[in-house]
């Protein structure tokens, strides 16, 4: 593989583009980058990397250019004054954003002639180019599989499918399965507080007892894909939410606002009234659907 075809351009240096950066550097990968702002190069060009002084100039340096800019309406404005440089080159866009945003995006690309993948990054800075970090990319099989090479210095890489909205999906439902239990371990920790308790000594036992209620993620999938909620229950719908109002309660008598926890109570008590009391709590996913037609 020649120079040329190894280098990529990274438009966008902040925390995460900055890493994206240096594990192409680290990689041997000739890398280019480009910042709105300049004076964020520094490290990056001490380690190798050339610093464009235009994003024109950046986006023409490498066959492969990947965008982590702050949103989708950055990207659209760093991206449309350069769109004629990018065409016959390959946009991959590692900006967080939703499956629409990602298939404009995709359309934007494909009519000024570049190829395009979405991604979504599954890490933080710091994890970015090691063992813990993936990161889930879609749009045509055929462009990810030329970039795969270079994309595996950034983590494991998982392409999800054709259609571009795809990795954004991925993307934000696993990001909100991590604010959900945040959201959890966030009350768990104000109710200890209210009572003047330690959170150092309560850390511990959190880890413990998520630790102990995760892991049912397949079950639940077999439940969903069955839509069978009660087979082999042990923790009924009808027991969870007669305990349920002691959530509010004790968060009301200890000074705690319940807001976290809140939105759970009414979807048990509409699962309720549709006749879901035997049924794990897994049977609420019938309810989030908003186009769904009663029968
Ligand atoms: N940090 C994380 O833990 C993490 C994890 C996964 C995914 N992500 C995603 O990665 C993306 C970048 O996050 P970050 O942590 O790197 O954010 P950040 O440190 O705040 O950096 C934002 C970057 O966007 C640029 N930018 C903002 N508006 C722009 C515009 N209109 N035109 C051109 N450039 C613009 C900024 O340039 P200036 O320096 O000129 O302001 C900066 O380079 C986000 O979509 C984020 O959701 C972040």
């Amino acid at each position: 593989m020649t120079e040329d075809e190894k280098a990529v351009t990274v438009l966008g240096l902040g925390a995460m583009g900055t890493a994206l950066a240096g594990a192409f550097l680290a990689a041997g990968r000739p890398t280019t980058v480009w910042n709105r702002t300049p004076g964020k190069a520094g490290a990056l060009v001490a380690g190798g990397a050339v610093e464009a002084a235009t994003i024109d100039e950046a986006a023409r340096a490498s066959r492969l250019v990947v965008v982590c800019l702050w949103d989708h309406r950055s990207v659209q404005q760093a991206l449309d004054p350069v769109a004629g440089a990018l065409a016959g080159r390959t946009v991959v866009n590692l900006t967080n954003g939703t499956p629409g945003q990602g298939r404009e995006l995709a359309g934007w690309a494909r009519r000024h002639g570049a190829a395009f993948l979405d991604g979504g990054i599954m890490a933080v800075p710091p994890m970015i180019g090691g063992p813990g970090a993936f990161v889930l990319y879609s749009g045509a099989q055929e462009v990810f599989d030329a970039h795969r090479d270079a994309l595996d210095a950034l983590g494991e890489t998982m392409w999800v499918g054709a259609d571009p909205g795809l990795a954004a999906l991925h993307d934000l439902a696993l990001l909100s399965a991590m604010y959900g239990v945040t959201m959890g371990e966030l009350h768990a920790f104000a109710m200890v507080r209210s009572a003047g308790l330690s959170t150092t000594a309560f850390a511990p036992l959190l880890r413990r007892w998520t630790d102990a209620m995760s892991g049912f993620q397949e079950r639940m999938a077999a439940q969903m894909e069955a839509r069978d909620y009660t087979t082999g229950v042990v923790s009924n719908l009808a027991m969870q939410a007669a305990a349920f109002h002691n959530f509010y309660d004790a968060a009301h008598e200890q000074g705690v606002s319940p807001e976290l926890i809140a939105p759970l109570y009414p979807l048990m008590q509409r699962r309720l009234v549709e006749g879901g009391g035997a049924e794990d709590l897994t049977g609420l996913v019938e309810l989030l659907n908003t186009r769904r037609t009663t029968a």
